[in-house]
């Protein structure tokens, strides 16, 4: 794993955006796997900003998102499908039939996950994934317990993922239970990945994450077997 320290949000935002940019530079048809929450909300548009100033081009990207709530339209404001427009898919030129997130509508979940699992290797796979870090260790909503070698499937959220997740809510009740996840054989089958990590409040976990067990009690920790991991971290999260 390679670790490279942030002054801070901004500074992390801005090392990850640059990240980003470069490999979409360097093969401008990668495929994008790509993560929600608050940690890259700087990076999306940092990475916006620049595709304005630069005309660096998405036309030929292809993105996966990591997951999606069970239950919500794509136009709700807490749908990951409307976070993905509003942070970055409506302010690049990326076509809007490269463009991929798990259908939490989806009539059959089972066949949704193994369908979205089949999209994923018809494009040869994810080129970089991002990834942010749950407080309990999970990664797209992989939960603590999740067996490592699970594919994309529906998942029930952890009670503390619920309550991370109400700050976007009005209400805690709001919070959907339920998601699809690409699963943790999903993730590590990526060619590379960065995860992102800002703030004191992520500090216990990234430090399991660098040197903690390999268990599926903390399952951000399997990425230590993967063999080519960025981490971009600020100071106060390391
Ligand atoms: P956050 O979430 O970026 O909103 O802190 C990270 C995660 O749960 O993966």
């Amino acid at each position: 794993m390679e670790l490279i320290k942030a002054k801070d949000y901004q500074d992390m935002s801005k090392k990850a955006a640059q990240f980003i940019i470069e490999k979409v530079k360097a093969n401008p048809k990668a495929v994008l796997g790509l993560a929600t929450g608050g940690t890259p909300v700087q990076t999306y548009a940092n990475i916006v900003e620049e595709h304005q100033k630069n005309d660096t081009t998405y036309q030929g990207v292809t993105s996966f998102n990591l997951d999606e709530y069970i239950g919500l339209p794509v136009e709700d404001p807490n749908s990951y499908h409307y976070y993905m427009n509003k942070h970055l898919f409506s302010h690049i030129d990326i076509p809007d039939t490269q463009v991929f997130l798990p259908n939490g509508l989806a009539a059959d979940l089972t066949e949704e996950c193994s369908a979205y699992e089949d999209l994923i290797k018809q494009h040869g796979g994810i080129d970089l994934q991002l990834l942010g870090l749950g407080h309990n260790g999970h990664i797209g909503f992989n939960e603590p317990g999740t067996p490592f070698e699970q594919r994309t499937h529906v998942v029930d959220l952890a009670e503390s993922t619920i309550k991370a997740n109400a700050r976007f809510f009005d209400k805690l009740e709001e919070v959907p239970r339920q998601a699809i996840t690409a699963g943790i054989r999903t993730i590590m089958d990526s060619k590379e990945m960065l995860l992102i990590v800002s703030g004191e409040q992520k500090r216990e976990a990234l430090q399991h994450l660098l040197h903690g067990e390999v268990t599926t009690d903390f399952p951000a920790s399997i990425l230590q077997q993967h063999p080519h991991v960025t981490v971009i971290a600020t100071e106060d999260a390391l």
